[in-house]
Formats: C-alpha cells, structure tokens, sequence
C-alpha cells in the first residue's frame, strides 16, 4: 500500500519500538478467552524481534478512565502472549515513568515487553500532549497495529505518530487493504449485508453504504423497522417505530443512488423468544398480531443468495436473525455458508466485521473461508459510515 508508511521501511535494528496494540480481549476467570486479536499482532511483533527491535507493546484494557483499577490490568494477559509468540514477554507495572524505564533499559534487542494499561492515566484518552511525550521518551519509532482502536484519537493511537516516525504494523496493513479492497476501490458490483438488532445504531451506515453498494440486504431487527415503515404488520417484533421517517428516507436515498434494498419478504414466527420454541413461516405481509419475526425466511435467504450470486465483493456487519438461539440461527448461517462458498471458488471477495458478527461467522463454521474477517468493532462501523479514523489518517503519507 503506497499511501501508509509500513513496517518494510522502518529502521527497526537496535531501536525501542512502540507498538500500539489492541489487547483489549474477553476474559473469563483471570484468562483470555478468545485470543483473536492478540494472533493478529503476532506477524508485527515477531517482524520487529527477528529484525533486532526492541518490542515495546502498548494497549488499553477496558475502560478505566484514568483510574488504576486493578481488575483491568494486563498482566493476566502476558502468559497467552507468551504461548502466542513462543517466547518470553516481559512486564512493567506502568506505562509510563521510572518503571517503564527501568524495564525498557534491561532489554536486549529483540526481546518483547508489554506495558501496563495505557487508559490508567487520565492523558491517554484526553490525547494529551504531556502524556503523549512521556510515552515518546520510551521509544524510537512508533508503530499502530491496532486498527480496531483507531476511531479513538487517544495518545497512543493518535497522538505518537505526531512525536515519533511511524509506521502500521502487519495487522493494520492487512486490515487497510482488505477495507480499501471492499468499499474504496472495489470489484462491482458490490453488495452489503447490515443486520443487527436496531436502526438507530446504525443509520450513518446505512446512509452512507446506499450511496457506495449496488445493493444492501437489511436483515436482523432492523429489518422490521424497515417493514414497519412500509406498511406491514410487524407483531410483537422487535421495531423502532419512531424511526419509520428515518427508515423512509434511507429507502429514497438508496433509490436515487441506484442501490437496491433487499429486505425479508418471509419471516421466522415465534410467540416466545427461547431456544426452540415452535416456529412458523409467514410473508411478511401476514405476521401475526402476537407473533415476533426472529429470522429471515426461507424465500428471504434464497433471495439473498441469488443476490450474492450476482456481486464481485461482499460487506457484512451484523446478523440476520436472533443467531445466538437456535433455530433463529439459520438465516445468517445459510447466507454465511453460501458466501463462503462464492468466496472459496474465487468468485467473491467477501469482507465481514463488527461485534456480533465474528461470532456469528465462527457459528457458521465459516470466519476462515471470508476473504477478511475484521478484529474490529467500533472502528469497522466507523469506517462502514464513512468516517475517517484518526489512528489511521495520521499514519498516511502526506508526499
Ligand atoms: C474495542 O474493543 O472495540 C477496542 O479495543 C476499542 O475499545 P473502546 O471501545 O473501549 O475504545
Ligand atoms: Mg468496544
């Protein structure tokens, strides 16, 4: 990618190198439970050590605001980090200061070295210039692989690539390129799958992918706002009534921009909302009063399949039914596969991302067969709404 410094260009050799990472990963009982997102800063770190860098690694855990709360400290994540890697990782109970000093002095090159939460010092979210230069002093370049905390304009994501040559790491590299492939210069046509449960946390989104895809699938809760907004029963469903307006105006706008919206036009029925409950399929012009739409239909999955059957490149976010309850699953498990299928045989450039969606993919049995699955939540739908992200604009070449 020409237009971000990478780590091919950096001189690395005998130098300190800040590492933005994101290990802001779930844990259960003291351990990581998905290690998703420290696999994806392996290639950076073990480039940075093999090339004789020292790796210096700063992330965030949680939100503590400054506090030095003890249950959001990063040490329990050290012992999966050294399993990842292979090799020993040292710690330093600050991130800034004499501690981080003292350790950062007693590596060889390299050795990796995580630092403690960064959001333990108020500085960091303020993207403070004081604090920022007391993280600067501890290196000699600096280095984001942490794509999915760049919509935050913090100092060790925004901040230190004003103070210290930088560079995106392997992971941000990918993450940039699989992004700039789906939405900036993309194979058309292009198609966008966006479910999720509300409208409301997704209608820059929605405003925005209309203008850029030739089609968009609206599935999940969402769609029946949607539904709603058009006319038709929607039960007890799941729907942001007050929204219809809003609904309406995403419909015009995908009209002028050329982009059809595929909405469901048959509906999983349930009367409770657990796991196997009985279900029913009606069109969507005959849901029952007390009746929830829980899934797309069966004709609806057709019809989103032989929709991707028509695109060159595929955006998810989002799943099209209640999918951590079976049988509200099969919907988003049905088109995931189909996608996955296109995308293996070559015919699909598939690109998901955002909170429930990684998981919805790993139910499927399928996040592996995606052209890119992002590690990113907030910072996937920032970018899906065309925002630019300030961890990431700062990284760009300006000639
Ligand atoms: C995430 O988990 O999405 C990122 O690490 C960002 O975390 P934040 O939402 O607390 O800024
Ligand atoms: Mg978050």
């Amino acid at each position: 990618m020409s237009t971000f410094r990478t780590l091919d260009t950096a001189d690395i050799k005998g130098k300190r190198v800040l590492i933005r990472v994101d290990l802001n990963v779930p844990m259960k009982d003291g351990m990581v439970s998905d290690d998703t997102r420290i696999r994806a800063i392996l290639p950076t770190v073990r480039d940075v050590s093999k090339r004789g860098g020292k790796a210096i690694l700063l992330a965030h855990f949680g939100r503590p605001k400054g506090e030095r709360v003890p249950e959001m400290s990063l040490a329990p994540v050290v012992p999966a980090l050294e399993t990842l890697l292979g090799r020993p990782v040292g710690f330093a109970n600050d991130c800034i200061g004499n501690d981080a000093a003292q350790a950062i002095a007693k590596l060889s090159d390299g050795d990796v070295l995580l630092l403690e939460n960064t959001r333990f010092h108020k500085g960091e979210e303020k993207n403070d210039p004081i604090f920022t230069s007391a993280l600067a002093e501890l290196g000699d370049v600096y280095v984001n692989d942490a794509f999915s905390a760049a919509h935050r304009a913090h100092s060790s994501t925004e901040g230190l690539a004003h103070q210290l040559p930088a560079y995106a790491g392997r992971a941000m590299q990918a993450e940039l390129e699989a992004l700039e492939k789906a939405l900036t210069s993309p194979q058309r046509p292009v198609i966008a799958l966006v479910g999720g449960a509300k409208v409301s946390s997704k209608i820059e989104l929605l405003e925005n992918l209309v203008t850029k895809v030739e089609a968009l699938v609206i599935g999940g809760g969402m769609a029946n706002t949607f539904l709603h907004a058009q006319g038709y029963p929607v039960g007890k469903s799941l729907c942001e009534k007050d929204l219809a307006d809003t609904a309406r105006r995403i419909m015009a706008k995908a009209q002028e921009s050329n982009c059809a919206i595929i909405l469901p036009v048959d509906a999983t029925v349930a009367y409770h909302f657990q796991a196997h409950a009985p279900t029913q399929t009606y069109g969507v012009d005959a849901i029952p009063e007390d009746g929830m739409i829980l899934d797309v239909g069966g004709l609806s999955v057709e019809r989103i399949n032989a929709a991707i059957d028509e695109a060159a490149t595929l955006v998810w976010n989002g799943p099209l039914g209640a999918f951590e309850m079976e049988p509200f699953d099969r919907g988003t498990v049905e088109a995931a596969r189909h996608a996955a299928k296109r995308t293996k045989a070559g015919q699909l450039l598939s690109v998901a991302g955002g909170g429930d969606t990684v998981a919805a993919l790993n139910h499927a049995g399928v996040a592996d067969d995606f052209s890119y699955v992002s590690t990113a939540g907030g910072a996937f739908l920032e970018w899906l709404e065309g925002k630019p992200l300030p961890g990431v604009e700062v990284l760009r070449q300006n000639g």
